[in-house]
């Protein structure tokens, strides 16, 4: 059995198997609706049902509370209808490719600080794969589970497609423990992807202000090398926090961004500074909110710390006023 969904405001249709997530039919049926987790943690599939029933799924509370359900909303990636549907979902300009499986080879593996490494994977020649800057893929593990990481370079021109990813060690995580001790470089791996919707909205001529915490750094570092490399000259900000300064592993390549673009600059901040740290201190998007009181005329790219983006996403709408559409943002894993 089967079920029709409309999307609204396009009108366009697609059918559900009874027990299919929408977000799924939708993709599968060429329509891009935003996504990122596809596991009810991260709430970037969220849209409102304005008429039929859906069987919820399951999902982190903080992601669908009660008031959200209570006013229409559900999350496609976990809801399958229970009738016809109608739902508000605007479709994304995004020619992304098609996600598919890919075996690659462990290229590279840099070690950049006690818990953070750089990742390069080497594809086959052959593999046709392009990615978007901004998305992510699933590395599989032997045993089945998945882990997302996502993509820190912008895609390869011509020739050698590499992949990088930036990890940060989780004491047992099943990914982190095994490239933190005994993986080498020739290992081969298989990922899916590309994955997601975070991209650069390159139709806004807004300022633009990327907000990362740790490693969150990699999607964004994906954009912003993009975006320097395609000249667009958008006013840009890079607000880039960790605990401490080894966190903003990589901020000579950012400082080298802010020296070499007038439109770029790099803003470091740390929660927990030691003695040397003459920067910025506090929480990350609490020094956006002290510099920019009126977000308006802004687009937000975040990542990292769930608890960090969900703060950021509130406070920076309700207190300074950035519109709510133009805010993009990725969840982050850890291990
Ligand atoms: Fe659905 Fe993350 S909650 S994509």
């Amino acid at each position: 059995m089967s079920y029709r969904v409309e999307l609204q405001p396009s009108g366009k249709t697609f059918d559900v198997e009874e027990g299919e997530s929408i977000l799924s039919a939708a993709l599968d049926s060429g329509h891009q609706l935003a996504y990122s987790c596809r596991r009810g943690t991260c709430a970037t599939c969220r849209a409102r049902i304005t008429s039929g029933t859906v069987d919820y799924g399951e999902y982190i509370e903080a992601m669908l509370p009660e008031s959200k359900k209570a006013e229409g909303f559900a999350l496609l990636c976990q809801a399958s209808p229970l009738s016809d549907l109608v739902i508000e979902a605007e479709e994304l300009k995004l020619q992304a490719q098609q996600p598919k499986i890919v075996p690659c080879r462990v290229h590279a593996i840099d070690r950049l600080t006690d818990d953070i490494i750089v990742m390069h994977l080497r594809l086959p020649q052959n593999a046709e794969f392009r990615h978007i800057s901004g998305q992510y893929v699933d590395i599989l593990l032997k045993d089945g589970r998945r882990r997302s990481y996502s993509i820190a370079n912008k895609p390869s021109v011509h020739g050698v497609i590499d992949i990088e990813l930036h990890l940060r060690h989780s004491p047992g995580g099943a990914f982190t423990d095994h490239a933190f001790s005994n993986m080498k470089p020739r290992e081969i791996m298989k990922f899916e992807g590309p994955l997601g919707t975070m991209f650069l909205r390159e139709d806004s001529d807004k300022p633009i202000v990327f907000l990362a915490s740790g490693t969150g750094f990699a999607p964004i570092k994906a954009i912003i090398e993009y975006a320097l490399s395609e000249g667009i000259d958008r006013p840009m900000t890079l607000y880039w926090g960790g605990r401490n300064a080894q966190d903003i592993y990589m901020h000579e390549l950012a400082e080298t961004w802010a020296r070499e673009h007038a439109n770029f600059d790099f803003v470091p901040v740390v929660s927990e500074p030691g003695a040397d740290w003459t920067g910025r201190t506090g929480f990350v998007h609490q020094a956006v909110l002290e510099d920019i009181p009126d977000m308006s005329g802004h687009q937000v790219y975040a990542c990292g710390n769930p608890n960090m983006v969900d703060a950021a996403r509130d406070e920076f709408s309700r207190l300074n006023g950035l519109d709510d559409a133009e805010f993009f943002a990725d969840p982050f894993t850890t291990e």
